[in-house]
């Protein structure tokens, strides 16, 4: 099939154009390298440097005739949402819409979005399924659930068939070490360059790690069975940061004892909630997808990437 991947030179979006290509997709790149990397990109995978927003992504699916989109560029720094929350309107509404209705126009046959559960707002149940109430609390998690409401909108109005996987803390080789919503990679570079990471609170919060590889195998499941629906994409599990940072310290240490790995304790994070946890039960029922991949294989083959490219 031929396959639109937007933010596919980013951490999750590169990782998906990996497999695409390897079961033999034509894929086609679309990523304005914000936070993404060029060298993230796969040989078999053609890439085009074009912002989302822009005019010209209509004129690319006029030529390309796309079969299946996948998109995963956004912007997705929540405390920079919260400064400036036009901008993350721009790209992560406006940008969804444009490419949904490119994607309309040009009889797309299924669309896969990613969606985050900062639509949730604060957890009221645990784990916290499909039927949560969504109340966001960030810019983010509003931009997200405007994207949710587009696509519903284009399911039910146009009949188009699109997944919407809502992920929890997804981590793993090439995430980004400078955002704000990746504690695993954050503390990797952060231990790795000698400086000290900050744990915000007493780290006894707990959240639901997800390996990429088991996200990776969600969107191929979801992309061949051209799956219609919203769908909780987690681990449910809960893993505390001071668990994150004790793991971090366990294989960094295995590889080289000489990196300090020093950690401070920073004031809490307005609005930070005690726990995250979601239920998979929706698309485990409907594809047999559960997580394959352990937090601490997952921490050990992160680790093991971030040391290899220093
Ligand atoms: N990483 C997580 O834990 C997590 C959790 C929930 C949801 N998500 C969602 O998954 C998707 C991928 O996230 P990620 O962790 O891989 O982040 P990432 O920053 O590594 O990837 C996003 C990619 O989008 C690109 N991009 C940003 N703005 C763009 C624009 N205007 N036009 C074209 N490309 C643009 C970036 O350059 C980057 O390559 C995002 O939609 C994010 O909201 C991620």
């Amino acid at each position: 099939m031929k396959i639109l991947i937007t933010g596919g030179a980013g951490f999750i979006g590169s990782h998906i154009a990996d497999a695409y290509v390897s079961a033999g997709h034509d894929v086609v790149i679309v990523d304005d390298l914000t936070t993404g990397r060029e060298e993230f990109v796969p040989k078999g995978a053609r890439f085009i440097k074009m912002d989302i927003t822009s005019p010209e992504i209509d004129d690319l699916f006029e030529q390309e005739k796309f079969q299946v989109v996948n998109h995963h560029a956004a912007h997705m720094e929540l405390r920079v949402s919260v400064d400036k929350p036009l901008h993350d309107a721009e790209v992560n509404i406006l940008g969804s819409v444009r490419l949904l209705e490119a994607a309309r126009r040009t009889h797309v046959h299924h669309c896969v979005l990613a969606s985050s559960v900062a639509v949730l707002g604060n957890f009221l149940t645990i784990p916290a399924d499909e039927t949560h109430p969504t109340r966001p609390i960030s810019p983010y998690g509003v931009s997200k659930l405007a994207m949710e409401h587009y696509a519903e909108y284009f399911r039910t109005s146009h009949g188009m068939r699109i997944t919407v996987f809502r992920y929890t803390n997804i981590y793993g080789p090439r995430q980004n070490p400078f955002g704000e919503s990746g504690v695993v990679g954050i503390f990797l570079n952060k231990f790795l360059n000698g400086s000290v990471a900050t744990i915000h609170g007493d780290g006894e919060q707990l959240r639901d790690y997800l390996y990429v590889s088991d996200v990776v195998r969600a969107n191929l499941i979801a992309t061949e069975r051209s799956l219609n629906g919203t769908f909780m994409l987690c681990a449910n599990s809960e893993t505390s940061v001071n668990e994150v940072v004790r793991l971090l310290h366990e294989h960094i240490h295995a590889k080289d004892a000489s990196f300090p790995c020093e950690v401070e304790n920073g004031p809490s994070k307005v609005g930070d909630p005690p726990i995250t946890r979601g239920s998979f039960a929706r698309f485990s029922a409907l594809s047999g997808w559960k997580p394959a991949t352990g937090i601490d294989h997952g921490i050990a083959e992160t680790t093991a990437w971030f040391l290899n490219r220093r």
